[in-house]
């Protein structure tokens, strides 16, 4: 990638992760890639905000589009850390070996982890009070402590006089950056719709767990005057912010509930006796004009069943019964709802099972303190009858009726 002038003298260097086999944070699939960016500002001091990932040729890529802004790694005067994951620090430990002039400038709770993770020592680093400014030249920055978004250490850095806001992850998504496509005006209809949804699933996937911080962090946030959204991943916006600010409020607020009328249905089965209601799950939602959006474990990831699930006000789950348990890769996503606190959901459960049955109990007693409102549930022993495919189409219709309310 090239590098890219925001405006003045500030410019964004920036990787993307390609490899469609990669996965972010080890854990997360990006078949559509991500971007990791930094930011440069030239000046009387030269400031780099946030440094890369020390994977592939990252960092050697990140120097030489420095050197293609006229910079060296030996000419920051001063590196701004908003954050100490390793996708944005982890060319520290080798940037500081180079460079023995530059200041950082990071939060007290990230100064230990400069050593742990860096090997650089406290003595490099100047401790940040939110709301303090910093003068260089032409610009003033402004630090705020953003507190577990995305790390407990991390903050933002705005530029008070131009308006803009170095978010570090908020505000961020998945999906590479095409160097002709950096601005949010730049971008087409479709592109936009893509970002949309890579913002939903990295914010479902990354962010999720942490929606509280992030309605405080926009509480503080909503004094400035934000022209221009810089992000760690994903585009720049420069000519409405407030889209992906909405954005980020709408997903934040989807943890308080409701949601929107949508219900994600996760099936899964052994032998097929469960997966035969799958269609008529589906067909029934249908009637009823709410979305539904299916996935079947195993084989679908999780990363895409929580971007789902997180905007969806209904959770509906097919399983059958496994040794008097829950059938264990549907444990495995309910595990991982609940990690990424997936909450204010009304729910509905049904499964086939061959013995006394089990899988009710022990889905009952994993979500006693998920928040999640069991409005009903439909079990079955062996293959379903028609009797049993009415008696479900009655529980699926008393579902709707609550959903509905719900998302009034
Ligand atoms: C490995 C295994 C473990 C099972 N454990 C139980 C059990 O603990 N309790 C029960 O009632 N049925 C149990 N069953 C029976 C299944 O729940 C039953 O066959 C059910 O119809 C499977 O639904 P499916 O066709 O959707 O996979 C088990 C079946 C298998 C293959
Ligand atoms: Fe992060
Ligand atoms: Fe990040």
């Amino acid at each position: 990638m090239k590098v890219q002038k925001v405006v003045d003298d500030i410019y964004r260097l920036a990787v993307n992760i390609e490899d469609e086999n990669y996965l972010f944070e080890g854990i997360w699939p990006i078949p559509n890639g991500i971007s990791i960016n930094s930011y440069l500002i030239k000046g009387e001091k030269n400031v780099l905000i946030d440094l890369t990932q020390d994977i592939m040729d990252f960092p050697k890529a990140i120097a030489e589009q420095m050197e293609d802004a006229s910079l060296t790694v030996e000419d920051i005067d001063i590196i701004v850390v908003n954050h100490m994951e390793p996708d944005h620090s982890g060319w520290l430990r080798e940037f500081c070996k180079k460079n023995s002039k530059g200041v950082i400038y990071c939060t007290k709770k990230a100064i230990p982890l400069l050593q742990a993770f860096g090997d650089v020592p406290p003595e490099r680093a100047i401790a940040i009070t939110d709301g303090m400014t910093l003068e260089i030249g032409d610009y003033e920055l402004q630090f705020f402590d953003t507190p577990n978004i995305h790390w407990p250490e991390t903050m933002m850095t705005y530029e008070k006089k131009r308006g803009i806001l170095f978010a570090c992850d908020a505000f961020g998504s998945y999906g590479k950056v095409e160097d002709d496509t950096i601005f949010d005006d730049q971008l087409s209809q479709e592109k936009h719709q893509f970002f949309e949804k890579e913002a939903l699933r990295y914010y479902a996937n990354i962010v999720a767990t942490f929606s509280p911080f992030v309605l405080k962090g926009l509480t503080k946030l909503s004094g400035l005057d934000i022209k221009v959204i810089c992000p760690s991943h994903g585009i720049i916006w420069r000519d409405n912010p407030g889209v992906i600010i909405d954005h980020y409020k709408r997903y934040a607020e989807y943890s308080k509930g409701p949601a929107e009328r949508e219900v994600t249905l996760v099936c899964s089965s052994m032998y097929g006796n469960t997966k035969s209601m799958m269609n008529l799950v589906v067909e029934t939602l249908k009637k009823r004009q709410i979305p539904v959006h299916v996935y079947q474990v195993p084989g679908d990831d999780i990363g895409y069943i929580l971007a789902s699930a997180w905007k969806s006000a209904g959770l509906i789950f097919g399983m059958p019964t496994y040794e008097y348990k829950v059938f264990p890769p549907m444990s495995h996503v309910i595990e991982e709802l609940l990690v990424k606190k997936v909450t204010n959901k009304k729910v509905f459960r049904y499964g086939s099972y061959g013995w006394v049955g089990g899988a009710q109990r022990d889905f009952q007693s994993k979500i006693e303190k998920s928040g999640w409102d069991l409005l009903s549930f439909y079990e079955w022993q062996g293959a379903p009858t028609e009797e049993d495919k009415e008696n479900m189409v009655k529980a699926l219709d008393s579902y709707c009726d609550e959903l509905i309310k719900f998302t009034e």
